[in-house]
Parts: C-alpha cells; sequence; structure tokens
C-alpha cells in the first residue's frame, strides 16, 4: 500500500498484514493487523515514527523510496512488530538518529544489536522542533512493557500512541469509521496485553487527560479522529466497575458438565445476572480475555480427568491469573468420575487474584436433584453479591 496523507506532510506508513492469525505464537488474531508507522515533515526536518514487523521491513523501504533524508527515527517501543525494522531504516539513513527512552535504548541495544552511538535518549516530556511541527515525548510506562511512550505532534493535535490505543485490525479504512468493529478489536487486543497492568495504564490516561487531542494515531488497526470514543472505553476497562456478568468458561466430556452449566445458566438469568460462557473446545481466547475485563465472577466448568482439571479448564485459569481482571468472586462446578484434586488445583491457579471463592459444586458422574439445588445456591449467592458489592457495586449490563 502507498503511503496515506493524515495532515500536510504527516503520512501513514507501514503495512497490513491480512493473513497473519497469531500474534506471539499465543494471541488469535481474527482479523490479522497493521503496523502502522508515520512520516512527519516539518520545514527542516523529517521524522519516522515506528517501523514496521520484520516480517514485512521491504513495504516500509518501499513507501519510503520518495524520502531522501531522515533526521530522526522514533522508537516507542522495543517489540519487534514496531522495532525490527529500525536496523534496516537505520542501514538506508546512517545519519539519522534513533530517539527514545533511555530504557527503550537498553532494550533496543540489547535485544536488536543497535549501535548504541545511534541513539538520542529524550527525557519525560521533551520536545524536539521539525521546523513548525513540535515532537513532544511523553513517558507512557507498561504499555505494555516498562519502556513505552507516546509522542504528541502539538501543532497538529496529533498522539502517536503504538500499542495505546490499537486494535488488531486489518482494515482498508484509515480511519476507525466501523465503531462497533474498532471497540471490539481494540477491547480484546487492552485484555490480552495491557490488563494486567490497568493500575498504571489509568495513570497514564490521567498524565493525557489535558492534551488537546484531535487524532491519536496507534501503531496498530484504524487511527482514531473521534479521540474521546476510544479514551472513553479506556477510561471504562481500566477503571470502571465490574459488571453483573459470570464469566463461565467450562469443557464437558460426556455431557455430565454440560447439564449442570445448562441449569446454572438458566439460574442466573433467572436471578438478574448475565452469562458468557464459552466452550473451551472452540473457545477463541481473544474473546475470552475481552469478556475477564468486565465479569464481577468467574466460574469455571471442569470435568476431572486423570485426577485433576481437564487441562483447557487449567489453561483458561491460568489465563485468567495471568491478566488480572477486576473480577471479584470464582467459583468452581463440574463432574468427576471417581474423585480427584480438581478444586484445589483450580483454587490454587486463581489465588493469585485474591478473588472471594464461592462454595463450589462438584458432583459424581450426573448431576442430581441435590447438586441442582447446590447450582441454585450458587446462583443465589452470586446475585446477592453483585447486588452488594461495594464500594461501587457492579453495574448492570
Ligand atoms: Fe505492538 Fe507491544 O507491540
Amino acid at each position: 500500500m502507498e503511503p496515506r496523507k493524515i495532515r500536510e506532510g504527516i503520512f501513514w506508513m507501514g503495512a497490513v498484514d491480512w493473513d497473519r492469525r497469531l500474534f506471539d505464537s499465543l494471541i488469535p488474531l481474527p482479523d490479522g493487523t497493521s503496523y502502522n508507522a508515520y512520516l512527519v515533515q516539518g520545514k527542516e526536518k523529517t521524522v519516522l515514527l515506528d517501523t514496521v514487523d520484520p516480517t514485512m521491513t521491504d513495504k516500509l523501504l518501499t513507501q519510503l523510496e520518495s524520502v531522501r533524508k531522515l533526521d530522526y527515527l522514533v522508537a516507542h517501543h522495543a517489540e519487534q512488530d514496531h522495532a525490527g525494522s529500525i536496523p534496516h531504516v537505520l542501514q538506508k539513513y546512517p545519519d539519522a538518529k534513533l530517539v527514545t527512552t533511555p530504557k527503550g535504548k537498553e532494550f533496543l541495544v540489547e535485544l536488536l544489536h543497535i549501535p548504541p552511538e545511534r541513539f538520542i535518549t529524550v527525557s519525560d516530556r521533551e520536545t524536539i522542533s521539525l521546523g513548525g511541527k513540535t515532537l513532544e515525548f511523553i513517558y507512557t510506562p507498561w504499555v505494555h512493557w516498562p519502556e513505552t511512550m507516546v509522542t504528541y505532534l502539538r501543532e497538529e493535535k496529533i498522539l502517536f500512541s503504538c500499542d495505546f490505543f490499537g486494535s488488531h485490525l486489518a482494515t482498508t479504512d484509515l480511519y476507525a469509521v466501523d465503531k462497533a468493529r474498532t471497540y471490539r478489536a481494540a477491547k480484546r487486543y487492552f485484555a490480552e496485553i495491557m490488563m494486567p497492568f490497568s493500575k498504571i495504564i489509568e495513570k497514564n490516561l490521567e498524565k493525557l487527560k489535558d492534551l488537546q487531542i484531535d487524532i491519536i494515531a496507534p501503531s496498530h488497526g484504524p487511527i482514531h479522529n473521534d479521540p474521546s470514543f476510544i479514551i472513553t472505553a479506556y477510561r471504562d476497562w481500566v477503571s470502571g466497575a465490574p459488571k453483573n456478568i459470570v464469566l463461565l468458561p467450562y469443557i464437558s466430556m460426556h455431557g455430565s458438565t454440560r447439564k449442570m452449566v445448562d441449569y446454572f445458566t438458566g439460574a442466573l438469568v433467572e436471578r438478574g445476572v448475565s452469562v458468557q460462557r464459552f466452550d473451551l473446545t472452540v473457545t477463541d481466547l481473544g474473546e475470552l480475555a475481552a469478556s475477564l475485563i468486565d465479569a464481577a465472577t468467574i466460574v469455571l466448568g471442569a470435568p476431572t480427568v486423570l485426577a485433576g482439571a481437564h487441562p483447557a479448564v487449567i489453561h483458561a485459569a491460568h489465563l485468567a491469573a495471568a491478566l488480572r481482571p477486576k473480577a471479584k468472586f470464582a467459583s468452581i462446578i463440574g463432574s468427576y468420575g471417581w474423585g480427584g484434586k480438581t478444586l484445589e488445583q483450580l483454587a490454587s491457579i486463581l489465588s493469585p487474584l485474591k478473588l472471594e471463592i464461592l462454595q463450589p459444586v462438584l458432583c459424581k458422574g450426573l448431576p442430581r436433584e441435590a447438586d441442582f439445588k447446590a447450582l441454585d445456591n450458587l446462583a443465589d449467592t452470586i446475585a446477592q453479591k453483585h447486588r452488594s458489592t461495594t464500594p461501587a457495586g457492579v453495574v448492570n449490563v
């Protein structure tokens, strides 16, 4: 794709990765992704903000063919999908300086073996003038690595935000015109990599709140020309109260756990609690991660296999523990054949979240009347907990 003009002297560059279906050999990419770089030309100097994934270096270098001189290359973040083509760009422009945070320099020297003499490090809020265009560098650590920063182009009120406010979305839309699609993609992206750092991200949002921002240009997905849309969404994700939702990832081997899950879903709905169910045999883990943002309660539906929880449920529990959602309660339901340590195992995996564990319901084989009664009791408890959670309570959906 050719460079696309955003404003006078400001261009989107980069690559749309339509066919990529996995990131970090872990995160599903149902809609592909993009690696956005941006060229900003002042009266005196020219800067490239970020590069692209090393698999797409040739696309960026083709776009740069008509750019005779590059004075600065800004690295907001040292992860390969933005930094991986830096060595090639520096090779093409031997006089260009690589601008980043001191921590960013440390990472890029260590991870990509970039010579230390190529760097200029900037402090928080430091500026560089391009001639009529001023770049202000703002530290925004832990989005989602410790070295991350953003760049504010003062005269044009554009925030170049790298991963912050981004979405894994391959699209020909330069701007986020399909808001519903962008919201979903941005939400799952936040859940997958930023949710564990919500408290710090909340501080970063606070730090940006006095900037006048017309455009947010992230390094994945479409550009936001309605910044309040994505900023409001982020505020809700990092600091909104958990919602009146039970997240219910489950597996059933012979149908017994599914009977419990079906009954329990109905019992919760009767009590006014929403349920987001995920059959882990077919679940897109990104969707599960996105649901973790909102749910006040996590209930794992786990059959016992070989004396422990089914491995798919163990995986889901580890994912929840790693992503550190704002849920407050948890429980476990499921069926076993002859015994096992399912409860202890799953409770132990979830323990870093410090959730209140509500009375689990495990049954031998097919559930009986007493088991359905226990599921009713668990649904009662959850509905009551959701109503009385302090200080702000949960929010109804
Ligand atoms: Fe898009 Fe953390 O890299």
